[in-house]
């Protein structure tokens, strides 16, 4: 497993569990892709939609920007 994307890069994020059960850390990709580790909280069309667990997500492109708002 690898360290939560914003908290290792420094930025501050929303986050409880950080083991992508709680949904606390959801956000939109508004920008770039991204791939998560692992999704115990979004169901398939939430995921389709866009939406992402940041503390399970891994940008897979040079850069990705994310929403918490939306
Ligand atoms: S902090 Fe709980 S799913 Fe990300």
């Amino acid at each position: 497993m690898h360290a939560p994307w914003l908290p290792a890069a420094g930025l501050e994020a929303p986050y409880a569990c950080l083991g992508g059960a709680c949904g606390t850390c959801r956000a939109k990709v508004l920008l770039g892709s991204v791939t998560m580790e692992q999704n115990f909280a979004l169901p398939p069309a939430v995921v389709e939609a866009g939406y992402v667990l940041t503390c399970q997500a891994h940008p897979i492109t040079p850069s990705a920007t994310v929403d918490y708002d939306t």
